[in-house]
């Protein structure tokens, strides 16, 4: 009997959140998968070594240490590994410390995508997909957010880094005719999600009874969006005939911060301590995705309520803090 030769999808970032999730799903679902991660310590590289080991249990898993900025790593991966599709989720991630460093967010981001890009074009891949973010729509005023908008307002450099990704990959896909799919994902959260995101924040600080800073007055909202919706948008795209398309993976239901803590209170049964403070000049009102289009197309329908995927969050919370009480 003939076996067919399984197909190689090379993940960078894929030690973090999503880039765990999505490997794991790749892994369930027959592919070969080779993660790039640097294990930078924007958040504790032992989390990341922690999502690492749920991927060593699958034989087709192989990860390779590196930085995408290294032209010459790249190169000897994309050798060895010759994938059919890419998906590039590395990136430095987050608003607030993009104003604090944003020589690091521009030479990742913008440099990093342009030196993977650089060594991808070598190779044919089926497909390209590109983690891109609903930070750039910036304060849009117009809501929900459509892919149609301008988005020429970038106010912070995490968006405006996003936004020249998605420009680059634009004239690598006309250059090279790469297929592509640029995925602007909505403050995505569940297992594993990063510590320093809101929800995974709250609930530390809630556990140990400390403050929950409040930028704002509470009224800020923001389309969160559970892991497994944005894991089923990842794997629809990825077998979705594009040739370049942009997404919002969103779940098209803002939550005002208030609401957020009122449930997180009632889950956990913890009385909050709020500490109020001005929103930072990067961050916006509200994120809200029409989803109009991967819906559409994509058959992308988001199943996960914020209270039901709270739960589940809390559920895996609780589970890591008993193994790891430094960690969590
Ligand atoms: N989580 C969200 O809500 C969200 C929302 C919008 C967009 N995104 C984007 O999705 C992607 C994944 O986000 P995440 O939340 O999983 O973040 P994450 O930080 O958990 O994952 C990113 C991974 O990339 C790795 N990385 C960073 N710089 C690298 C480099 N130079 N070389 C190699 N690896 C590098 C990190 O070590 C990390 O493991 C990012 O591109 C992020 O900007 C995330």
């Amino acid at each position: 009997m003939v076996s067919k030769r399984k197909e190689t999808v090379l993940v960078t970032g894929g030690a973090g959140f999503i880039g765990s999730h999505f490997c794991q799903r790749l892994l369930q679902g027959g592919y070969r998968v080779v993660a790039v991660d640097n294990l930078n310590p924007f958040y504790s590289p032992l989390i990341k070594s922690l999502n690492l080991k749920e991927l060593a249990r699958y034989r087709s898993f192989r990860f390779e240490k590196g930085d995408i900025r290294q032209r010459a790593f790249l190169q000897a991966v994309m050798e060895k590994t010759r994938p059919d599709y890419v998906v590039h989720l590395a990136a430095m991630a987050g608003v607030r410390p993009s104003i604090q460093n944003p020589s690091l967010y521009v030479d990742v981001n913008i440099r990093g995508t342009q030196v993977l890009m650089d060594v991808v074009r070598q190779f044919p891949v089926k497909k390209f997909l590109f983690a891109s973010s609903s930070s750039v729509y910036g304060n849009n005023e117009k809501v929900p957010f459509s892919e149609d908008d301008n988005v020429d307002r970038q106010i912070s450099p995490y968006g405006a880094t996003k936004k020249m990704g998605e420009v680059l990959l634009y004239t690598y896909h006309h250059l090279y005719g790469i297929p592509m799919a640029l995925l602007r994902f909505f403050t995505v959260y569940g297992p594993r999600q990063r510590p320093e995101m809101a929800i995974h924040k709250f609930v530390r600080l809630l556990y140990r009874n400390r403050p929950i800073p409040i930028y704002g007055d509470g009224s800020t909202a923001r389309d969160y969006t559970f892991i497994d919706d944005i894991i089923a948008g990842l794997w629809n795209v990825l077998h979705h005939e594009d040739t370049f398309a942009i997404y919002n993976l969103g779940n098209s239901e803002p939550v005002k911060l208030g609401e957020l803590i009122e449930i997180l209170a009632e889950l956990t049964g913890r009385e909050p301590r709020l500490d109020y403070q001005e929103l930072p000049p990067g961050d916006v009102q509200q994120t809200f995705a029409d989803i109009s289009r991967a819906h559409s197309r994509l058959d992308y329908t988001p199943q996960t309520t914020i209270s039901e995927g709270l739960g589940l969050f809390l559920e895996w919370y609780q589970a890591m803090k008993k193994e790891h009480p430094r960690l969590f």
